[in-house]
């Protein structure tokens, strides 16, 4: 059809006579091709011409192509036969074909660990808090006997805000908090997020501790003991084995870094590096000086703390090695933890 001798009028009333004879969804098929297909249909072919129409006769062929190009996009789709599915489809579509079985969501492993570890301590009357992860250095160090000069602050080197603020480096910031909101005697543990400029197959920049803290009267570091050899127990089963090396925190005083006893292996194994020992947190004796920072007097009142790396306690109880599985969110990691 040459552009030049088309018709529009006519063309739209062969079209609409066409339309109202289609059914079914094959001819609606046919007139679609006939009309609007990308080769040889009458629509393309006359967009197409347009281009080489003389000046002077572009404005007013223009508009009457696209008006039919209009009038024809418009009626195919809203007719009934166009949302009538196409023999081929329904072809296509294998009644036979086995279910398809949706992916179903899990706790995240770091999640049950967690969850366990928390599990203990509310069974023993410990209340559970939690504090900001933005922080200001006042909590996160100061109140925790650490000042601006103090050397335990280059190991804990993290992300500053303009304002001062930065991301806390321990959860240890939430036993002010919780101080200074609560009197003695309580209880009380803090899980949560905490950062640092680290970042190895033991490291991420990102990690989860937890946190405990008691205060009362009488409270010795034979407590201590007690509690973390019933959770070391609770968590790597009934024969571990605890053992109490000293340590320095700038807020507990004395400090003492707590090992367990290999639960895989009785004369060393690759997990603890041939020394039958694993180390699993930090602990001690609250220092007089952190308590008397918030009000309590140190000498009616003692208090034991620790803290520890939730990451570190799931690598080691589930034989994980690279710390970084646990951010990748790669199912091959993550479904074998989804049954529990
Ligand atoms: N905040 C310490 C750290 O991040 C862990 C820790 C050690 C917490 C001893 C305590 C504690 O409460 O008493 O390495």
């Amino acid at each position: 059809m040459n552009i030049m001798e088309w018709d529009s009028e006519n063309a739209s009333s062969t079209f609409l006579a066409q339309v109202s004879d289609l059914a079914a969804k094959a001819d609606w098929e046919n007139l679609r091709v006939a009309y609007l297909g990308k080769k040889n249909g009458l629509v393309t072919d006359l967009v197409e011409q347009l281009r080489n129409v003389p000046r002077e006769e572009k404005p007013r062929l223009g508009k009457a192509v696209n008006q039919f190009k209009s009038l024809v996009e418009k009626t195919l789709q809203d007719h009934p036969l166009a949302k009538v599915e196409s023999s081929a489809a329904q072809k296509v579509f294998d009644y036979t074909l086995p279910g398809y079985q949706p992916a179903m969501g899990s706790l995240h492993p770091l999640t049950l660990i967690q969850d366990r570890m928390v599990e203990f301590f509310v069974r023993q009357g410990y209340d559970v808090a939690e504090g900001p992860q933005i922080e200001t250095a006042y909590y996160n160090f100061e109140a925790l006997n650490t000042p601006e000069s103090h050397p335990a602050r280059d190991e804990q080197d993290t992300f500053y805000f303009p304002d001062g603020r930065l991301l806390r480096t321990q959860t240890s910031g939430v036993q002010i908090r919780y101080m200074e909101t609560h009197q003695p005697p309580f209880r009380m543990i803090a899980p949560g997020k905490v950062y640092r400029r680290d970042d190895d197959i033991t490291h991420s920049p990102m990690f989860h501790q937890l946190e405990g803290l008691v205060v009362g009267e009488g409270i010795t570091f034979s407590d201590l003991k007690g509690t973390l050899q019933a959770f070391s127990r609770y968590l790597f089963g009934p024969e571990t084995q605890i053992r109490l090396r000293p340590s320095y925190f700038p807020f507990t005083e004395p400090s003492a870094e707590v090992d367990v006893s290999c639960p895989f292996c009785s004369s060393g194994c690759r997990t603890c590096k041939q020394t039958r020992w694993l180390e699993i947190l930090g602990s001690g004796m609250v220092d007089d000086n952190v308590l008397k920072g918030v009000g309590i007097d140190p000498e009616r009142y003692t208090g034991f703390a620790f803290g520890m790396g939730i990451e570190r306690i799931a690598m080691l109880a589930l034989g994980i090695p690279d710390i970084r599985w646990f951010y990748q969110n790669d199912r091959r990691f993550l479904d074998p933890f989804s049954w529990r």
